[in-house]
């Protein structure tokens, strides 16, 4: 269903006792963001507007909210933290932000009642270890992980690097990649602790802690699949920075979670899930 349903919200509110939210529903892709804002806003917020009167009417008051690593200041030079500097550059990012505000303000004017967490994904890949459950992007992806799976699977020659003069080791950027498992992990955990605890909002970093290059990526996932991953250096996207690293430790602390895929498993199961179902569900 479309969560700007007002109707269909208040159909499922009525027929199921819902004690909690997940809110994963949204656009991502930065460059559509930035082409169409007025889509984003409608979408992103419309069907947060939507979700959270519904939930305050059916006295609904505990909410997980899918935000992002991309609310940040991108230009931190050091592992992120939950109270750095916030100053997202595109549209996308600007929804994201916008709902954390609004979250924000519903909790403030009923402190005692709502329970929030919002959860600063960094870069989820990867797929079920089953490989049933996966990524299939519609269109073209921009993200690296869905171009890497297109590459292997021959649907695309080679990969794009955006720029190789980055300040890191080896000149490609480094981000944070999380495996999709660990991130939904960190979600049950969010669920439990705020069933648990006092009304409150938190918001946490999902992230390993751990920073890996573009080049990295790819020869892990070279050897883990043993399929050849041609490339190109071509110059920096705009918007990109060198480094995006999360300070996980309060999420580590508060939930008791603890991220344990490593790389390697994360192309490992991505492959898995682009072999099974080689042009998606
Ligand atoms: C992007 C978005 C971010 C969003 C996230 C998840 C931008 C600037 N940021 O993050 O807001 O939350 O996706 O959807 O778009 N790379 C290549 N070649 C490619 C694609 C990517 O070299 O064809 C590099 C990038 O320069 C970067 C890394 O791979 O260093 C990861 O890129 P990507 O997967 O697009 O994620 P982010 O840019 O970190």
């Amino acid at each position: 269903g479309d969560m700007r349903d007002k109707n269909l919200l208040r159909q499922l509110f009525s027929e199921f006792e819902i004690d909690a939210v997940i809110h994963f529903a949204g656009l991502k892709s930065v460059g559509e963001s930035v082409n169409n804002p007025i889509k984003y806003w409608e979408f992103n917020l419309g069907s947060t507007l939507c979700l959270m009167k519904i939930m305050q009417k059916f006295c609904c008051n505990c909410l997980v909210f899918s935000s992002s690593a991309t609310i940040y200041d991108s230009s931190i030079n050091k592992r992120i933290e939950e109270n750095s500097k916030i100053k997202p550059i595109n549209s996308y990012g600007n929804t994201k932000l916008a709902i954390e505000t609004l979250i924000k303000d519903i909790f403030l004017s009923s402190k005692s009642l709502w329970k929030m967490a919002n959860l600063r994904y960094f870069n989820p890949i990867g797929a079920h270890e089953s490989g049933l459950i996966g990524e299939d992007p519609k269109g073209e992806p921009n993200n690296i992980f869905p171009l890497i799976l297109r590459v292997a699977s021959k649907k695309i020659n080679k990969l794009e690097i955006f720029g190789n003069d980055w300040p890191t080791h080896d000149g490609t950027g480094i981000r944070d990649y999380i495996h999709v498992e660990d991130l939904a992990e960190g979600h049950i955990k969010a669920l439990d602790f705020l069933f648990k605890n006092q009304s409150q909002i938190i918001n946490l970093n999902l992230g390993t802690g751990l920073g890996t290059s573009v080049l990295e990526l790819i020869r892990t996932f070279e050897k883990v699949t043993n399929i050849e991953i041609p490339f190109a250096y071509s110059p920096r996207r705009i918007g990109d920075s060198p480094s995006v690293v999360a300070d996980n430790s309060l999420a580590k602390e508060i939930l008791g979670w603890n991220p344990k895929k490593n790389i390697a498993d994360m192309c490992n199961d991505g492959w898995k899930w682009q072999s099974y179902n080689p042009n998606g569900y």
